[in-house]
């Protein structure tokens, strides 16, 4: 057994206290990155290897996680389809062109990993002679990296990503098909790189019905979740929308499952095999009330939670941007005294 907490309740053998990360941890939230910010361009960020390990590294020394998350973006691989990407401040991802055809899916050629996105490889082996705990590389799983190549605006409800696949359920497949690819490339250079584990993000896929997420997403997390089991890496699933999907997720069979806040473990539990470890799934906006309150949160789910070895403490989706600093101290160190 690894001497790392993180790593085994991801295979559900964690006997010490429970293991605790925060997704989007390297961003907006801390001071340190916001500063960061004020030289640099979103851009400049997400391609500069030295600045990918600064921002993955802020976390680590302000709030001391149990595994720290590569600072980069689900829509690298969009390089990897030779599509530009740019991030503009206050905005996010920009892809160009998008697509919007079947015309556009054909044309997509699918490029050498290395030679597109190496430079996060070099970050990821930088990282690993500095990082104290694990290192979490990630991906977007395919419905959702596609709907970033085909919408302008998500808070339209990813309208036209809904309307091609009833109308050109073919076409979107292919789609599906080549972002899956160059995702499998993108992780297999990331798990030869370092990572020690890997997240898949769908975050998108709540608005699929169940018989759509059948079609149009499990599939191809499937193929994602294989490859990296394959390498004796541990895969953790996040999707909105999870707690109610229990049994869909757990039947890919990855590592871990990421909840959101919709339902409480223990009943999660039931329906998630002890073998699959459960992440989550704190409300993030439980972190803007009092630090007492937030303390007893903790301590009441970790009460019901003692017993389960495969069990790692997160938010249901990722910290907000505007939440103090000192809360999600509170929040980490309440985990920790739980010892
Ligand atoms: O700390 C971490 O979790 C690691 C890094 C990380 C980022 N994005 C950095 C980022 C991760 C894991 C992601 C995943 C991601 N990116 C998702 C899936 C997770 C989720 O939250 O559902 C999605 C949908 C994206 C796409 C994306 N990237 C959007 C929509 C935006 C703009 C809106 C926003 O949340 O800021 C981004 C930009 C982005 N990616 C920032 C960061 C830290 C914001 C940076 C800034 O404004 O300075």
């Amino acid at each position: 057994m690894k001497k790392d907490l993180f790593l085994n309740a991801l295979a559900c053998q964690n006997r010490g206290r429970k293991p605790v990360w925060i997704m989007r941890q390297a961003g907006r939230f801390l001071p340190e990155y916001r500063a960061l910010r004020e030289k640099h361009s979103l851009t400049e960020m997400f391609f500069t290897p030295e600045l990918m390990v600064e921002a993955t590294l802020l976390p680590m020394k302000v709030i001391q996680p149990d595994a720290a998350i590569l600072f980069s973006d689900i829509l690298m691989v969009a390089k990897a389809l030779g599509l530009e990407l740019t991030f503009l401040d206050k905005v996010g991802p920009v892809v160009r062109p998008l697509v919007k055809t079947k015309e556009d899916v054909l044309a997509l050629t699918e490029r050498n990993i290395y030679e597109c996105l190496g430079f996060v490889a070099k970050a990821i082996k930088e990282l690993k002679n500095i990082l104290p705990t694990p290192l979490i590389g990630f991906c977007g799983a395919p419905f959702t990296v596609a709907s970033y190549l085909i919408e302008e605006n998500h808070a339209e409800g990813l309208h036209h990503t809904k309307k091609w696949l009833y109308q050109n359920p073919e076409s979107f497949q292919l789609l599906l098909e080549k972002i899956t690819r160059v995702s499998i490339s993108y992780i297999e250079m990331q798990m030869e790189a370092g990572v020690e584990a890997v997240q898949i993000f769908d975050s998108f896929a709540h608005v699929l019905s169940k018989p759509l997420l059948k079609v149009f997403s499990f599939p191809y997390l499937q193929k994602i979740i294989n490859a990296v089991k394959a390498r004796g890496i541990p895969v953790i699933v996040f999707m909105r929308g999870s707690c109610l999907r229990a049994e869909e997720l757990a039947a890919l069979s990855p590592s871990g499952i990421s909840f959101d806040w919709q339902e409480p473990l223990t009943h999660l539990r039931k329906k998630v095999p002890s073998q699959i470890a459960m992440q989550g799934n704190f409300d993030p906006h439980l972190l803007f009330a009092s630090h007492e309150v937030i303390r007893k949160t903790v301590k009441e789910t970790l009460q019901e939670m003692n017993h389960d070895p495969g069990y790692i403490v997160n938010l249901g989706h990722g910290i907000l941007p505007e939440t103090e600093v000192e809360k999600v101290q509170t929040f980490i160190g309440a985990v920790k005294d739980a010892g």
